[in-house]
């Protein structure tokens, strides 16, 4: 007997799940595809920094404010705000800034100019406020992030830093987190009413994504 024959109903979870897998996949695919550290130049190192930099130095807290204006569910607006304190009460572009000077690499014209284009297109894309599609990506950058501090840390340490507040605070794995973040999902798509189409749900991902490998390969 379904859940829906027996007059349960439904667990949420089943709407988020896939979406979950699909990230999970984006994230790993992302990961896998770093250059290896060994085998990169000091310049390389320096620009993925730089790039890194350029990119959420001056533009996190806007894409959250962002996500947090778009955001219709309790539980949404309650995650992004706790993150949001989070990054102005501690000052995460302080922390990023610190974290590139002393790593030698801070972004110059080229680096911002390097990534402008793709950059360009997130913030277009967080524009429209559309309230799925953006914590959609919020739950895709968080997780791959997390992941991400050990390979940034690497390339800080490998050019002399030993600087490594913002990595060891951003590299954090958190589970309760990442729970939290899928629940705020669910109470948007329940709110959505399934009026975000399925492939309009991970353009932001796929914008991103395209972003951070601009960032990691200056293309
Ligand atoms: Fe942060």
């Amino acid at each position: 007997m379904s859940a829906a024959s027996a007059g349960l109903i439904p667990s949420n979870h089943s709407m988020t799940a896939p979406i979950q897998v699909h990230v999970d996949r984006e994230i790993e695919a992302l990961l896998s595809s770093l250059p290896n550290p060994d085998e990169l130049s000091a310049e390389e190192r320096r620009g993925i920094i730089a790039r890194y930099t350029a990119v959420l130095e001056g533009n996190f807290i806007y894409w959250m404010t962002g996500a947090y204006i778009a955001a219709e569910s309790d539980a949404a607006r309650t995650k992004i705000l706790e993150n949001l304190h989070e990054e102005v009460r501690d000052s995460h572009p302080a922390m990023l800034r610190r974290f590139a000077l002393a790593a030698q690499a801070v972004p110059t014209d080229s680096d911002a100019m390097a990534v402008y284009q793709n950059l360009t297109n997130v913030r277009m894309f967080i524009g429209k406020l559309s309230p799925v599609p953006i914590v959609v990506t919020m739950a895709f950058f968080e997780g791959f992030i997390q992941r991400f501090m050990a390979y940034l840390a690497d390339l800080a340490r490998r050019q002399g830093s030993s600087e490594m507040e913002y990595t060891d605070v951003h590299g954090v794995c958190d589970v309760t987190h990442t729970l939290e973040l899928y629940r705020a999902l669910e109470a948007e798509m329940t709110l959505a009413n399934g009026s975000t189409p399925i492939d309009g749900m991970f353009e932001g991902v796929e914008l991103l994504r395209t972003l951070i490998q601009n960032v990691v390969v200056n293309q």
